[in-house]
């Protein structure tokens, strides 16, 4: 079913205001990011940093260190602020008004509203819980018409951490080719499968445009170092809509997010000391709470249990009043019976929040 686009220009998030202003707490597992990563802990000092420098269509010691990072030329590089503005840019410049989205559901709900926003008439195709939050792409084949210009998907899928394979996503770019349309892959959280994460959708085919940043598998929110991989010709066109949204970006952020990147071994090896000790910790927790299903899995830094007894607000209400805990409401993610749970904290605040999430579960099922 497409939705009438002109009755619900979208002009925010709710989930991300949730997030914002209800998730904080002091065992907070509703992040779905690493702990951050500490300034103190990166080789930089503050001679090195400057406030103005040669920042025009990307910084080109920032350009060429993403492009290393992801394998591909300069000119496909588009730096962006955070993957926020990456989808936000991409989907900008690939719809127009009364043109089709096709996007998952369960969806991460920004990717959702920006095409809203943009009056795109929205499709949805299923990732089903009971085939692991899996694709099929001839659901995709399906939805797909003459009028589809773009198809949204995340990998690993938010809320779920699904991984997507490469040959399933090469049977998508097929579909994108055949209608015309693009394959917008939001790739943040790929990195947190570290050395077993696979090259970018990018490599296969013009019709994919890739969005990452620091944020998720390395805890540099802040630096807001996000980039989208796209074919030269539409990374022309993004450089153009960065002019209209932000100008000149920060020179201080690019300039850190060089050490960063140059630093990038070293940052992820403590995501993965974290993520290891906590897995360990989390699997224990799934495997004695009969009352949670899980796709359970080993990477990644979010879980999305469903609760097969009790009621989700009823939990969500008890942890944060009772035991000072937080985990994402699956209301956020069109799948009220679920709660995501993120992994990237640190291990002493995971233990004691999980032993948490035990006694609020032992409570509503009382
Ligand atoms: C799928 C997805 N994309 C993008 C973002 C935002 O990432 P960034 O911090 O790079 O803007 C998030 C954060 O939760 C996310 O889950």
């Amino acid at each position: 079913m497409i939705t009438s686009a002109a009755k619900i220009k979208a002009m925010n998030s709710e989930y991300i205001a949730w997030a914002k202003t209800q998730a904080n707490a002091t065992y907070n597992l509703a992040n779905s990011g690493m702990t951050p990563y500490p300034l103190e802990q990166l080789p930089v000092t503050i001679e090195e940093l400057e406030i103005n420098g040669p920042s025009y269509y990307g910084y080109e010691p920032l350009q060429q260190a993403l492009a290393t990072k992801c394998g591909v030329e300069t000119d496909s590089v588009v730096a962006a602020v955070g993957t926020t503005m990456a989808n936000f840019l991409v989907m900008a410049a690939t719809v127009e008004a009364g043109d089709e989205v096709l996007i998952e559901e369960p969806a991460y709900e920004p990717l959702l509203n920006v095409a809203r926003y943009l009056g795109a008439g929205i499709k949805r195709f299923p990732r089903r819980f009971a085939d692991g939050f899996q694709i099929d792409p001839r659901e995709i084949e399906r939805a797909a018409t003459s009028r589809t210009r773009l198809i949204v998907i995340t990998n690993l899928h938010n809320p779920s951490n699904a991984f997507i394979e490469e040959d399933v996503l090469k049977k998508i770019g097929e579909i994108a080719r055949h209608v015309d349309a693009r394959v917008l892959v939001d790739e943040v959280y790929l990195d947190a499968m570290f050395e077993d994460a696979p090259r970018s959708s990018f490599h296969l085919g013009r019709q994919f445009v890739a969005t990452s940043s620091l944020t998720k598998a390395y805890g540099l929110s802040g630096l807001r170092c996000g980039w989208i991989l796209a074919e030269p010709e539409l990374a022309k066109k993004l450089w153009g809509l960065l002019d209209l949204v932000i100008g000149i970006p920060a020179h201080p952020a690019e300039l850190l997010s060089c050490v960063a990147l140059a630093n990038l071994e070293k940052i992820a090896l403590r995501s993965r000391g974290i993520l290891d000790t906590n897995r360990v910790v989390l699997n224990r927790f799934l495997t004695e709470r009969r009352e949670l299903e899980v796709c359970k899995s080993e990477y990644g830094t979010v879980i999305f249990p469903r609760l097969e007894s009790g009621r989700i607000d009823e939990l969500c209400r008890i942890l944060r009043e009772k035991y000072d805990t937080t985990v994402v409401p699956g209301k956020y993610f069109e799948m009220p019976e679920h709660f995501r749970l993120g992994t990237g904290c640190p291990s002493e605040i995971f233990i004691e929040g999980i032993a948490r999430l035990g006694k609020a579960l032992d409570e509503i099922s009382i």
